[in-house]
């Protein structure tokens, strides 16, 4: 395993439209398992393909550090609710900003060892697949956020 380069907001790969994944074999795999380990080193609980220059649909979610997804070419089928929350991003170090997503969804997708899946997904979980899903159609969060500050907010 390998830890990757993030790519930084400015990056033109952050902007693009990434492309479905077509073939998932050993390679990909070990480009999830690169993708992960940049994640956790990063203290990030998401990352997408093209936060590490990679303009492929796939990314890479563990909100608890127990329960890790690996979601390529994934399609929210189903929104419920809405929320607002906050967000950063690996590629916006430092930022932080209030993003309204749905608070439920389902996402259809194709696992690491190419079967078809359904997740059903609701509060911190939903958010990231959300925010993840962003990146794969070039869209980052400082891009549609509210309250951005430099640094985490004060909890109250
Ligand atoms: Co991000």
């Amino acid at each position: 395993m390998a830890l990757l380069e993030i790519k930084k907001a400015g990056d033109p790969v952050l902007k693009e439209i990434c492309a479905p994944v077509e073939k998932i074999d050993k390679r990909l795999r070990n480009f999830l398992d690169d993708m992960a380990e940049t994640m956790y080193a990063s203290e990030g609980v998401g990352i997408a393909a093209p936060q590490v220059g990679k303009s492929i649909r796939a990314c890479v979610v563990d909100v608890d550090k127990k329960n890790r997804y690996d979601l390529i070419n994934p399609v929210i089928t189903y929104r419920e609710g809405l929320e607002v929350g906050e967000e950063g991003c690996l590629s916006c170090p430092d930022l932080f900003g209030d993003v309204e997503r749905a608070q439920k969804i389902r996402v259809e997708y194709i696992s690491r060892f190419n079967k078809k899946k359904t997740l059903e997904a609701e509060g911190l979980l939903a958010r990231c697949i959300q925010h993840e899903l962003d990146h794969l159609d070039g869209k980052l969060f400082i891009d549609i956020a509210q309250n951005i500050t430099k640094g985490r907010k004060e909890k109250k």
